[in-house]
């Protein structure tokens, strides 16, 4: 492999969306932090990609200068997604003035006091959802498990019908994982989802009630209601920015815990690890590998010179795997400490749902250890990400384990 044109000391054939970088990433991004840190590729119309933690960390805080709106010097679609998604999503792609009081207005609901208070419907969802399967012997790590948590949870979180669970989970996953041009009928299906949601918030305005819906359309900015539409993009990053990331890391976490019987041992004899562990696999494993910026003003990375208006890849991938940082990077360490990873971002954008995340995946990974200790991986069933530029996920992996009996009765709300 050998991203790089020997002609110029910058440019690099690199594209995070490729089936290679899917394989091959780690030794891709390496060999960008090693031999060209500062690199630029045609790919998508052309853009930079910074992999050294150091200038990732730096140009994440210098907000002013990497922009993450939709639209940047009246040029649109631009945001923190290469190539742009069609639709801005709020408040990720905003920048400050304008952000700030949105910011403001999320921060204390997702507090990590708030989240604490959520972390028994979290780990209720856990067992409800092991209860359809511990009886059979066999269940699939992304459909039976870490699709369904964060989406039963989020809808309980933003007051949303649980029933209603399946259609949004669904759709989140499949919609990463299917190649582009086969995405239509689910483009079609997710605006179809979004016009549902749409509804649902014009209806929570007449009678507000519990969940994060409820609290945003009661709360004010600058003396105003929050628009509905405000309201409704808010709503679909915390449904897109939540649910198949903490599925990608979940079933990553679990796949390492099932082919290393070390490690799992370890964390079944001292369950207090687990939290730690998870840290490292958020690094790891880093669910989101890279979001974008926009320059405002031109700016010096390293001794190269960006333009205003270039487009920036920022590697939290590559920064988790900074030998400069981390010792053995390429080693999941389960008591890594400190472990300071990038994989929620840096600055003022910082993942409003890490709290929730955190919570999510420490407790799929302590109940599926207590309930399921010896679960097997069907390595010829299970199939990654193609494409991993957006998530890195797996779109299915199937297990078996030793039957085991249920907590309750509770079926799964709605159907599938
Ligand atoms: C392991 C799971 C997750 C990962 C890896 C992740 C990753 C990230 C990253 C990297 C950012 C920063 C974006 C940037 O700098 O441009 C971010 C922002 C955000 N995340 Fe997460 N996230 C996760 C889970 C969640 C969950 C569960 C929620 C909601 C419940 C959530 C809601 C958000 C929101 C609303 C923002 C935007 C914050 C802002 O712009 O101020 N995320 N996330």
């Amino acid at each position: 492999m050998t991203v790089f044109d020997e002609q110029t000391t910058t440019s690099v054939e690199f594209d995070h969306h490729s089936e290679e970088y899917a394989v091959n990433g780690a030794a891709i991004n390496a060999e960008l932090r090693a031999k060209c840190p500062v690199a630029h590729t045609d790919a998508h119309g052309g853009f930079w990609v910074l992999s050294r933690y150091d200038d990732v960390v730096a140009a994440a805080k210098n907000d002013e200068a990497f922009a993450s709106g939709h639209t940047v010097n009246g040029v649109s679609p631009l945001g923190v997604i290469i190539p742009p998604a069609p639709v801005p999503m709020l408040p990720i792609e905003m920048d400050p003035p304008e952000y700030t009081p949105y910011r403001k207005l999320l921060n204390p609901l997702f507090s990590p006091a708030v989240s604490k208070t959520w972390a028994p419907r979290v780990t209720k969802w856990v067992d409800v959802c092991i209860d359809q399967v511990i009886e059979k012997g066999s269940f699939d790590l992304v459909d039976d498990l870490a699709n369904p948590v964060p989406s039963l949870f989020t809808c309980e979180f933003l007051g949303l019908p649980v029933e209603d669970w399946y259609d949004y989970a669904d759709i989140q996953h499949k919609i990463i994982y299917t190649p582009p041009d086969e995405r239509e009928p689910l483009l079609v299906r997710y605006m179809e989802t979004l016009g549902r949601v749409h509804s649902i918030i014009e209806e929570t305005r007449k009678n507000p009630g519990e969940g994060l819906i409820s609290d945003l359309v009661r709360a004010e900015i600058d003396g105003e209601p929050v628009a509905t539409e405000m309201v409704l993009a808010m709503v679909n990053l915390v449904m897109a920015g939540g649910f198949d990331t903490t599925t990608a890391v979940t079933v990553n976490a679990l796949i390492y815990l099932a082919d290393n019987p070390v490690a799992r041992q370890q964390l079944i004899d001292e369950p207090g690890m687990i939290p730690q562990a998870c840290e490292e696999f958020l690094r790891y494993f880093t669910p989101q590998p890279a979001l974008a910026r926009t320059l405002t003003k031109p700016v010096k990375v390293r001794d190269v010179e960006l333009n205003t208006g270039d487009r920036v890849l920022l590697s939290w991938a590559s920064a988790n795997r900074d030998e400069t940082v981390f010792e053995c990077p390429e080693e999941v360490v389960l008591d890594r400490f400190p472990n300071r990873h990038t994989t929620f971002g840096i600055g003022v954008h910082r993942c409003l749902g890490s709290h929730i995340a955190r919570s999510e995946l420490i407790a799929m990974v302590t109940r599926v250890l207590a309930r399921m200790p010896d679960y097997r991986i069907d390595h010829d069933a299970a199939t990654r990400y193609t494409s991993i530029g957006v998530i890195n996920g797996w779109i299915n992996a199937p297990a078996t384990f030793t039957p085991g009996k249920r907590l309750g009765d509770e079926p799964l709300p709605g159907a599938r």
